[in-house]
């Protein structure tokens, strides 16, 4: 099986190419990449050809931050439609955060999960490990064990490991096995029973907040642990200005820190909550302009490093209930190159800038094969047009759930093709 993809422009930051290339896939893998029109001959007999002309084509995306709900909570995402959506949004591969039920914290609910992403999976499924048992933040996982599983790091993720002094070990371990922390930085004394940012809206609407303090705390005390113990920390979902500036600082210092923008939190302020409108209720909180501007400044300047969506899919009975009650969390796999380029079109970052967010940064960081148009490299990869525009329209998402508050948003930027080892996993429905 071989496909053509013809006359695009190509964005490779990990190969800094950026120009009109053709790439050739053969049997799962790129096969060549050059000069548009130079590839000719019996190379290309029987192939599939797509015409890319005035779209861009790309290392397929990767989110190092996904809630897939198997097993456990189905009725608001599978492993197969978590991919689906994952496709549609241009995603090739996704880390899946053990947040589920049971909790990713052992072996057998790895394979579980790897076997069902080779069965139903149209995308890499990764898999991320739990650092506490049943993510109760009493014992450390077997993280050996869960290594040798094969997921890519650890994390508590929905709940912050609040011990110190197990973090710490949890650090040490982390080390031995060359894998990341993932924190989700939050001292929970400061925000037990908030629904959103504490500030001047939180006050206006009567909702109890939760303040930015609680992230800052929390970064600071893992900057710290990080510098004596050793390891890698990874800052997931960062969201307040504080804490943008605490990683520049540990970076400036050489530690091993990175971190990670959800596009909720790069487009939409706690000003969005006054309609009480559940789809803009998750952890952390949309929070103050102040902190908007920090983290489109931290994504100029790489103090952050990548964009993960924080993808966290719940049901309607999840989140059609009094603002205060509802689930925390959205959908973002397949609002995420729009939002994505709206930092292109304001000037926060140039489009290979915004790309490599997607693409070659998380690999690096995770240690990943994927992420890059290399020559052996699996094909895949992402044809899209930046230029067309459309409507959000939740309903038609390939997510099992819808709750997003970009719904009926108009937007720039649409997914043509995604492909999967010289697969095509899904092409907008409106360009069969
Ligand atoms: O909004 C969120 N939703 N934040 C989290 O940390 C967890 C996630 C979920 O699992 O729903
Ligand atoms: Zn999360």
């Amino acid at each position: 099986m071989k496909v053509l993809i013809k006359n695009g422009r190509v964005i490779d930051p990990a190969n800094r190419l950026d120009g009109k290339f053709d790439v050739l896939a053969e049997k799962g893998v790129i096969k060549a990449v050059e000069k548009a029109g130079k590839l000719t001959g019996s190379a290309l007999d029987h192939a599939t050809v797509i015409d890319a002309r005035d779209k861009i084509v790309a290392p397929g995306f990767i989110d190092m931050h996904v809630h897939f709900r198997e097993p456990g909570f189905e009725y608001k995402e599978t492993i197969q439609s978590g991919c689906e959506s994952a496709a549609a949004g241009g995603f090739t591969t996704v880390a899946v955060m053990p947040n589920t039920k049971p909790v990713i914290d052992n072996r057998s609910v790895v394979e579980m999960i790897q076997s069902t992403a080779r069965a139903r999976g149209s995308v890499n499924v990764l898999v991320i490990g739990a650092i506490t048992q049943g993510l109760k933040g009493e014992k450390l996982s077997d993280m050996a064990e869960l290594k040798e599983a094969g997921v890519v790091g650890f994390s508590d993720d929905g709940r912050p490991v609040m011990n110190p002094e197990l973090m710490r070990r949890a650090f040490e371990y982390a080390k031995m096995l060359g894998l990341p922390l993932i924190q989700h930085s939050e001292v929970l004394d400061l925000t037990r029973g908030g629904c959103m940012n504490e500030g001047i809206v939180s006050t206006e609407l009567g909702l109890r907040g939760m303040p930015t303090e609680a992230e800052d705390i929390m970064v600071y005390r893992d900057i710290s642990l990080l510098d004596r113990a050793g390891g890698r920390l990874h800052v997931a979902h960062i969201s307040s200005g504080e804490s943008v500036e605490l990683v520049r600082m540990a970076k400036a210092r050489g530690l091993p820190v990175t971190c990670e923008a959800a596009p909720h939190h790069f487009t939409l302020t706690d000003e969005a909550v006054r309609g009480y409108d559940t789809n803009t209720k998750m952890s952390p909180p949309l929070r103050a302009q102040k902190d908007l501007e920090a983290i489109r400044e931290g994504l100029k300047d790489s103090t952050i490093d990548i964009i993960a969506t924080d993808h966290a899919p719940h049901d309607l009975v999840d989140k059609e209930v009094e603002y205060s009650e509802a689930c925390f969390g959205i959908v973002g796999l397949e609002t995420a190159l729009p939002l994505t380029l709206r930092l292109v079109e304001d000037k926060t970052l140039s489009l290979p800038q915004a790309i490599e967010k997607l693409t070659s940064r998380p690999a690096r960081i995770f240690g990943l094969a994927q992420g890059s148009l290399s020559v052996g490299k699996d094909a895949d990869l992402v044809i899209f047009d930046p230029q067309e525009e459309y409507t959000i329209d939740a309903a038609r998402f390939k997510s099992k759930s819808k709750n997003s508050p970009f719904h009926g948003w108009k937007v720039k930027g649409k997914v043509v093709h995604t492909l999967v080892r010289g697969k095509i996993v899904f092409s907008s429905p409106d360009r069969p």
